[in-house]
Order: structure tokens, then sequence, then C-alpha cells
């Protein structure tokens, strides 16, 4: 495994890779990994011949007061995870190469960044779909690898593949879970004993949602109040906001028609933690 720091040695093996006509799939990530992280780079062992793991806590999407400086870093583990797993490069640039004095070019879906988290958090869209354009743009992957955690920047990741052409395949792996069902995110490791023992109870207030909507509850707002209930039974846990909207322009659903994302955020003291389910059938041609 090689670790890369420059990005002219990451386009030549990327340039080999192409010549040598071996696929490339990019998982990138911002470091401190963990088991969902460490599933996509198993994904993506299975479909390319030359894995590229990212680790770079990108500034630009987060917000003023956010967690830049406390996110949890640690290289070295990174790599060690990343060489165990058969990683082929691990990518782990400094700020000044990926965003040199003058940068000035930033990439925005304009639409679908507007709700969910993008509401409570304006710029962070625009962040990621930045870096991760220029990620693709400098290792040129086949696929590009995402959590389902992490929904909404599937979705807007996804829109902007599309509308700008991209040629790479975008390959989004299942939540994961720790046994409890907390869903896994680097942020966990901030939380305190109390914190971890109640941030379990979002997934619980999804799986009462999951179950209503098996048992025929289609009105957004039963299936809404019942997360709702389900988070705010827990008094560690402040709730910031729950949505049902549809997967296209996640914009808010009356009734569960079609394909639907049920999506929350939630503060433990804080972290902010996020979760999500999908309800409903895709549509035949989604
Ligand atoms: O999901 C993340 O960790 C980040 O948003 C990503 C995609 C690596 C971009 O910085």
């Amino acid at each position: 495994m090689e670790i890369v720091r420059r990005l002219a040695r990451l386009r030549e093996l990327s340039r080999d890779a192409r010549a040598d006509k071996r696929k490339l799939a990019l998982v990138p990530t911002m470091g401190y990994l963990h088991e969902g992280h460490l599933s996509l780079v198993r994904l993506a062992r299975e479909m390319a011949d030359l894995v590229v793991v990212s680790v770079f806590v990108n500034p630009s999407q987060f917000g003023p007061g956010e967690d830049l400086e406390s996110y949890p870093r640690d290289s070295h583990r990174d790599a060690e995870l990343c060489k165990k797993e058969g990683t082929d490069v691990v990518y782990m640039p400094e700020a000044s190469d990926v965003y040199p004095r003058g940068f000035q070019t930033w990439v925005e879906v304009e639409q679908i960044t507007k709700s969910l988290c993008g509401a409570f958090r304006p710029g962070h869209f625009r962040g990621v779909t930045t870096i991760v354009l220029k990620l693709l743009n400098m290792v040129q992957p086949h696929f590009a690898l995402f959590g389902q955690k992490d929904a909404q920047q599937c979705l807007v990741v996804e829109r902007m593949i599309r509308d700008l052409n991209l040629d790479v395949e975008l390959v989004i792996g299942p939540t994961v879970r720790e046994p409890d069902g907390l869903a896994m995110s680097s942020r966990n490791k901030h939380l305190s004993a109390d914190e971890r023992r109640a941030a379990p109870a979002i997934y619980r207030a999804l799986t009462t949602a999951e179950r209503l909507y098996a048992r025929g509850e289609r009105e957004a707002a039963r299936l809404l109040e019942a997360v709702r209930d389900g988070v705010e039974a827990e008094q560690l846990l402040k709730l910031q906001y729950v949505e049902l909207v549809d997967t296209e322009a996640l914009e808010p659903v009356e009734r569960v028609v079609g394909r639907c994302l049920l999506a929350l955020a939630a503060f433990a003291g804080e972290t902010r933690l996020i979760d999500n389910t999908l309800l409903g059938e895709e549509r035949r041609g989604e």
C-alpha cells in the first residue's frame, strides 16, 4: 500500500492503472475510519483493481461554529486499517494543496441541498460537492463509493454526477450499525457514556416508523410523530429535524407514495448525529 501526499504522484498511479485497463475505485473519507468506511473499502476491492481511499478533513464543508477543529483525526490508525483491508493507495493531501491560495471555484447543486441537513448547514453541500468533484478529477475512478448513512449527500452527489455528465459510477453501501443499532460515525467518538447509551433511541425511533409503515401506515404526520416521540423520549437527545421527503426533489410528502426518505438529525450534547431509512417501493424506471 502506498501513502500518497502529492497530487502529481496520485495522477501518475491513476494514469498507469487506466493505461493497463485496470479499474479504479475511490472511497472518499474524512478519516477516523470505522466499519462503515471499511465495508466500502471491501466493496471497492471486489469491484476494482486499484482501490484508492482519500483521507481529508475538508474544511469547506464545515460552517462557522461547527466541529472542524475537533473532528477526530488519526492518520496512522487510518493507514493501518486501510492496509489491513487491502487498499492500494491512501491519498492524504495537505489542505493547502487542495485549496491553494486564490482558490475560488465552487460546485453547487442548487435545489436538493436546501432541505434536510442543508437547511441547518448552509454551504455544507457546496463544500462536499466541490471536494468530491476535485477528488473525482484527481483520481479519475470508474467507481466512487459512499455510505447510505449520509443519504442526502448520496443524492446530491448522484445529482452532480448526472448534471455534469461525470464518467463515474456511484456505488452506495448500506449503513453499518453498532450491535444496538447506532449508525457508525467518526463523530460517535465524542459521545459521553450517557450520550452513547441514549443515542440508539434514534435507530429505535426509525424502526418504529418502519414497523408502522409495514402495517400499512402511509400518513407522513403519523410516521413523523412516531420518530419524534421515540427520539424525544430520550432526554439527552435533542431532535434538530425529522422529515419525510421524496427522493428526487427532497421535498416533504404528505403520504408515502413511491420511494421516500425518512431522515433526521439530532444532537447528543455537542455531537450531531444523523440517520435515515427508506420507505416505499421504487417506481418503475427509478
Ligand atoms: O462523507 C464524508 O466523509 C465527506 O462528506 C466526504 C464525502 C469525504 C467529502 O469530504
